[in-house]
């Protein structure tokens, strides 16, 4: 599909599924190469948007780890809020753990900021940040983003785990808002 329309706006396809695959492939073979040696480390995914980026990518991994999600929400309509809520809390104990929070797409980072305090909070060993999309016109905060697959400008896009309030998640391609109809 070219185009969609989820509620009351319209988007176009700007990154197909093969170009997305590369680039996490890109991605897991970097990880791949740092993480060789590391004692299980802990994936902690961000729900709901990363539910797909985490599937792709963890199947691309060849070393032993583990797999952990937390549910926060900031984004209202098309745009960020600023305020974090914690809707699902960490399950695993992260206590002196090497952990790789996967994150959907890093926009203005509050979400990244947010979760990086509560697990410094929790003790863990090493946070490295892992996401399919950073949008650095929007990103200004001082935390290293270690491992972006993708970098895009500041615009809303949808599918391959994101969506416009709930929809669009489904998609296997990523869509931008089309404001030119
Ligand atoms: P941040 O806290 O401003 O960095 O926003 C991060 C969260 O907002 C992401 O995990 C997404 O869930 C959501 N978000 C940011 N940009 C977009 C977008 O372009 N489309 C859909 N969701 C987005
Ligand atoms: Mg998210």
């Amino acid at each position: 599909m070219k185009r969609i329309r989820l509620h009351d706006k319209n988007f176009k396809i700007c990154i197909p599924h093969d170009v997305i695959q590369e680039k996490i492939a890109a991605v897991a073979d970097k990880l791949n190469r740092d993480y060789a040696g590391v004692e299980n480390p802990l994936f902690i995914s961000v729900l709901n948007g990363s539910f797909m980026f985490t599937s792709d990518l963890l199947k691309m991994l060849d070393f032993q780890c583990e797999l952990s999600f937390i549910k926060l929400s900031s984004y209202c309509g098309t745009s960020s809020t600023g305020e974090i809520r914690q809707i699902m809390g960490l399950t695993s104990n992260v206590k002196g753990r090497s952990v790789i929070v996967v994150e959907d797409i890093v926009d203005t980072g509050a979400t990244i900021v947010e979760l990086h305090n509560m697990l410094t909070k929790a003790g863990v060993k090493d946070i490295k940040i892992c996401t399919l999309l950073l949008k650095p016109e929007a990103y200004k905060k001082e935390i290293k983003i270690n491992y972006a697959a993708i970098e895009i400008p500041n615009d809303f896009i949808v599918g391959y785990g994101l969506d416009y309030d709930e929809l669009g998640r489904q998609y296997r391609d990523i869509y931008v808002l089309d404001t030119t109809i």
